[in-house]
């Protein structure tokens, strides 16, 4: 494996590298929903920032045009050497990743290859090239069907989609790392990202969408003939599948957070992040039908493959250690953020939108 600098894939850089900043937090996968908005978030904070994004689901116009954009995969081991050549890189933020439950009960293959073995030549440059940590984008999937709620931290770890366990192994292959080499991690184990950011112009865009809340905001605009509900048979009071819905720009925070807490020299550590509450469907489907004034049109459809009935987070060792605070916390502020979005952009990133 050459880990030597490379000049391959589209980039764009600093005009003035005699005034390069102290330090860089390299993002992967920032052109997709989660990292754009952390990466918005940091930014409007003045921190630098360095973006690989292989462009396979992300859009490139989630990101601003004055950051620094490498179009390459994780495993590509010459441009991230090159990145590592040319940035002080002093931390990762790991977003880039396959994310649907469904899809990866259906091509667990594709999971495995992309979410795992990729992370390979990734995390062996991380080694290479002494990066002190790595924040990970993992998920509440890691759980699978919890014994109890809410979910803590240490409670049992049994995924039930080919997704949560290729999350599960990237927290334990980063845990190995760290007791090989010292490289320190943070696992977010997010429980229902949602919402958009409060200032505009970025939000949830995922083609094919399969989130049930941009699915129902377009089902709300006209954007799709009907929402399907995968299953109204689950052991739940109106028998839809319960979830906790944590605002985008909040999960944004607790990335702040523990990056600055990495920073510091923070021990590694696990955390969830969510908003301790459950809405069902059915509870969110009739709370946006409030806010955006009209009737979804709905199909009840058999379960989806790989859905736990019940997933709530505890988010108290966070909130607790870090301070974490969030502020968007109500299932109506993130439908009405996420509403909003997809209304005024009802095609998503479409070219025509200015960067911002
Ligand atoms: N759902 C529908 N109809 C839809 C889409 C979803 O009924 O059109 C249901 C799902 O069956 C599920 C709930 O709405 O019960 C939420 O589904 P999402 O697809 O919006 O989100 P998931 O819960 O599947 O996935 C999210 C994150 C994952 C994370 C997972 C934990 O996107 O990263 O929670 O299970 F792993």
């Amino acid at each position: 494996m050459d880990l030597r600098g490379g000049e391959r894939g589209k980039k764009s850089e600093p005009e003035q590298f005699l005034k390069m900043p102290a330090n860089y937090y390299l993002f992967t996968g920032a052109a997709g929903y989660v990292g754009s908005h952390v990466l918005r978030f940091f930014i409007e904070r003045g921190e630098h920032c360095v973006v690989l994004d292989n462009l396979s689901k992300g859009h490139r116009e989630a990101v601003p045009e004055k950051t620094p954009f490498f179009q390459a995969d994780i495993s590509d081991t010459d441009q991230l050497a090159h990145i590592f050549n040319t940035y002080p890189v002093s931390g990762i933020l790991h977003f880039a990743g396959y994310i649907e439950v469904g899809e990866s009960v259906k091509d667990p293959g594709k999971y495995f290859e992309n979410n795992v073995s990729r992370a390979v030549p990734f995390l062996e440059a991380v080694r290479k090239f002494q990066i002190p940590w790595v924040l990970f984008s993992s998920s509440a999937a890691v759980y699978g069907e919890p014994e109890k709620i809410p979910i803590l931290e240490n409670d049992s770890l049994k995924p039930t989609s080919p997704y949560g366990l290729t999350k599960l192994m990237m927290e334990n292959m980063l845990q190995v790392y760290e007791k090989s080499f010292g490289i320190r991690s943070v696992c977010l184990r997010y429980f229902n990202a949602a919402g958009a950011c409060p200032s505009g112009g970025l939000g949830e865009s995922h083609t094919p969408e399969s989130h049930l809340i941009p699915r129902a905001c377009k089902a709300a605009i006209n954007g799709v003939p009907f929402l399907s509900i995968y299953g109204t048979d689950y052991q739940t009071p109106d028998g839809t599948c319960i979830r906790d819905y944590v605002h985008i720009w909040d999960l944004a925070e607790a990335h702040y957070l523990s990056a600055k807490a990495l920073d510091r020299g923070m021990n590694s550590t696990v955390y969830n992040i969510g908003s301790e509450k459950g809405y069902s469907v059915k509870e969110v489907l009739k709370t946006l039908e409030v806010i955006s004034n009209r009737k979804i049109p709905i199909q009840i459809e058999e379960r989806r493959a790989g859905d736990p009935a019940v997933l709530v987070a505890s988010s108290k060792r966070i909130r607790q250690e870090l301070g974490w605070d969030p502020k968007y916390q109500s299932l109506e502020k993130i439908l009405v953020s996420a509403y909003q979005w997809h209304e005024t952009h009802p095609d998503g990133f479409a070219k025509s939108l200015k960067n911002h």
